[in-house]
């Protein structure tokens, strides 16, 4: 799969994340600044991002929180991610946010950043002046809040880059994942967790991704997005629900939880609210794509912060 493919893959999880907004499924006054609106998509579609926002939301924010913002967090492959701004409204921004992607994607963001007024002005505030917000070589510097490129199947230049943000690995630090180790091949993803475990001694991994990718249904997924020229070259760890734990587990990591996004939606706190919002006549599909993605979360606790609470079982 060409690094274009693995790139397009951020405009199609953003406009489905815009569109399910626009119908109502949870607010972002900011996602309308970064991502233009698409065509339509299937209930269970917006309902699958409803429930993967919300669960990655509640993780983030029980870290924030125990960390009481003391903490740092590294998006991995963050795409068009709006949270940085939805943190700042909230009161929940950590001592540092950090934004990882390739160059094509970061340069987008930067430059349709640069041109919203809002967004600006929101990082602005939060560095005490336009002025120390610096946007050049397709990445974006301020206080808190930094969007760099990088490969990350090129430890050298990750590294290098989470240093230029003034990264400290003694912080706690939760690294944030969405559908992106997937389309790394499984030897440089296992690096890069590996090296996350050694070189930081309170950390938290939060990975959402494909599970149960052996049954029929599995295969079918994997082919339709072959035949659109997505080859998910990072899959043999989405076989269960196991594996997905024992990819953390067996690079260092202490312990790791995965549950399936089914579980997931079926303890959303607004479910009633979600299942008026569109009509959906039968729920096999639903269920079929809910059962195919995790929330899978690791830890690394060497000074009993009590990071283990950040488990979508608790
Ligand atoms: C499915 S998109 C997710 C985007 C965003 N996190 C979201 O959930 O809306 C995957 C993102 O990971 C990025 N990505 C994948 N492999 C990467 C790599 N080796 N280095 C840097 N970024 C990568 C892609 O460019 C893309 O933006």
């Amino acid at each position: 799969m060409s690094d274009e493919a693995i790139q397009a893959t951020n405009d199609d999880a953003s406009m489905c994340k815009r569109y399910a907004v626009e119908k109502g499924y949870w607010k972002d006054p900011f996602i309308d600044l970064l991502v233009k609106l698409g065509e339509r998509k299937a209930p269970e579609i917006n309902r699958g991002y409803y429930a993967r926002v919300e669960g990655i939301r509640t993780l983030l924010e029980k870290f924030l929180r125990l960390t009481e913002c003391k903490g740092q967090v590294v998006s991995l492959g963050a795409g068009f991610d709006t949270t940085l701004w939805r943190l700042k409204d909230a009161d929940l921004v950590p001592s540092s946010y950090v934004e990882v992607d390739f160059r094509a994607v970061t340069s987008r963001k930067c430059q349709r950043i640069r041109s919203r007024d809002k967004l600006m002005s929101s990082l602005a505030e939060m560095s005490g002046g336009i002025e120390h917000v610096q946007i050049s070589d397709a990445e974006l510097h301020c206080k808190h809040y930094h969007i760099v490129w990088a490969d990350l199947r090129n430890l050298e230049q990750f590294e290098n880059k989470l240093n230029s943000c003034g990264i400290d690995k003694c912080l706690p630090t939760l690294f944030l994942a969405e559908c992106v180790l997937v389309y790394m091949p499984m030897e440089k993803s296992n690096e890069l967790l590996s090296w996350i475990s050694s070189k930081f001694d309170s950390a938290v991994f939060v990975n959402y991704e494909q599970v149960n990718m052996l049954d029929r249904f599995g295969q079918v997924m994997v082919n339709n997005l072959r035949s659109r020229k997505c080859d998910l070259c990072g899959i043999e760890p989405c076989s269960s629900l196991k594996t997905q734990e024992q990819r953390f587990t067996s690079n260092g990591w202490t312990s790791s939880c995965a549950i399936d996004m089914m579980d997931i939606y079926h303890h959303l706190p607004d479910l009633d609210r979600i299942v008026r919002l569109e009509f959906l006549d039968e729920t096999e599909l639903l269920e079929q794509l809910l059962t195919h993605y995790c929330i899978c979360t690791a830890y690394k606790d060497s000074k009993n912060i009590g990071l283990s609470s950040i488990s979508p079982k608790s």
